[in-house]
Formats: C-alpha cells, structure tokens, sequence
C-alpha cells in the first residue's frame, strides 16, 4: 500500500472555514490523512473556492435536484465511497441526514456544532445561548448518530459569554475554537485512537492530563 493516510471527505454548504482547518492541518501533517472530495449541496459557495485553490477535487451536488431525501443522500455517498474515504466530516453542512446515510457511515461521520451540546442543539445557537443567559458556550465535535446534534462527543472547547456579546462575536469567538478542535478530532479518529462506547468516546491517550476548571466571571473580579 502506497497510501497509508486516511482518506477524509468533507460535506460543506457555505463559506467552508472548517474545511480550511482540515486542509491546513493535513497539509502541515498534524492530520495524518488527506481530504479526498468535499460535496456542497450549495453551489457557488466559498468553501468550494477554498477547496479548489487546494487542489482537492470538488463536486456540487444540489439537493434540491432530488426529489427524495435518500436519493441526495445515496448520490453523496456513491461519491464519497468511490473517492474511497474512511471518514465523512460534516462542516456547516446544513441538511438533516435520514437514518440511511447515517447509518452507512457509522463510527465514521462526525459533525462539528456551535454550543456545548446536548445544551443548544439545533438552528440559531448563539442566540439561544445568549437568550438562556449563560457564562459559557463553546464548540462540539461529535459522531453522528440519528438525532440531530446528539450522538457520542469527541471534543469541546469552551468559551467565556461577555456581557457585551451579540451573535456575530460570540459566534467569532466560538468559531476560532471551532478550528482548533475539528482537525484535534479528526487527527485522533485518523490515529485509530477513538473508541465509542455506548454513548461515550474513549481516547487513547499515554498519559493523565490535569484538570481544568474554568470560572466566569474571573474570581478576581
Ligand atoms: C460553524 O459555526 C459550524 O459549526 C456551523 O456553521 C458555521 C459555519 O461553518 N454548523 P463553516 O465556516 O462553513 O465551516
């Protein structure tokens, strides 16, 4: 075998910085993988520029040419199986995914959210954590199982609520972690160093790191 990385595709409906992250991160050889094909279901968006300019073969697929769910969905994966990925990375991919695709990639189909799930699932995250008055928000990687924004979690970042913030800042301030933790997951699932159990991802890793408590407002306040 002459290619031992594993082979990523990437779902995108928008502008695509997650899918900047991923490409980054594999071109520098954190992710020990490559994106092999990443499918907008929009066309016309940034994210399908960004992949281009990365040379990463790209292909629009618009659902709104299907009249059946499933059909969208089994013309992706014919896509996504012949480019031969072993991971499937939704990233501001904007559909809700039948039990069929979902199942087809199960325990290989992660979905990066805007809030600290299972808090804030669904549309207008930010507003939804500013409006329920939080101290904290932050970002989700997880895989992907059959109700929406659930499933076992991989990775959160959290991120303080300032009292000034509105929707674009607090979503500014949570995308920034957004691109920290999708490539930290997709490295270790392209590591083989996840492992769902129940609802639960366990991490190989080789040693104990320390707690960490995050208080806001600062005690010093
Ligand atoms: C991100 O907050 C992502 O979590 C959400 O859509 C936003 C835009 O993502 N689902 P991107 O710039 O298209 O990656």
């Amino acid at each position: 075998m002459t290619d031992r990385s594993c082979a990523i595709g990437v779902l995108i409906s928008g502008s695509g910085s997650n899918l900047q992250a991923l490409i980054d991160r594999c071109a520098d050889g954190t992710i020990p993988g490559r994106i092999a094909l990443v499918i907008s279901n929009n066309p016309g968006v940034l994210g399908i520029e960004r992949a281009q300019r990365a040379g990463i073969p790209v292909t629009v697929i618009d659902h709104r040419g299907f009249d059946r769910r499933e059909a969208f969905e089994q013309a992706m994966a014919r896509e996504l199986d012949a480019a031969g990925v072993a991971l499937v990375c939704l990233a501001g991919f904007m559909r809700v995914l039948t039990s069929w695709f979902v199942g087809h990639y199960q325990g290989r189909l992660l979905n990066i959210h805007p809030a600290l799930l299972p808090a804030f699932p669904g549309l207008h995250v930010q507003q939804q954590a500013l409006e329920a008055g939080v101290r904290f928000s932050g970002a989700t990687v997880h895989f992907v199982s059959t109700t929406v924004d659930a499933g076992p979690i991989v990775a959160q970042a959290v991120v303080p609520v300032l009292p000034d913030d509105d929707v674009p800042a607090l979503s500014r301030r949570i995308l920034v972690q957004e691109h920290r933790i999708y490539p930290l997951a997709a490295r270790l699932f392209a590591q083989g160093r996840l492992h769902i159990v129940g609802n639960r991802v366990l991490i190989d890793t080789p040693r104990e790191l320390p707690d960490q408590a995050l208080i806001n407002p600062s005690p010093r306040v």
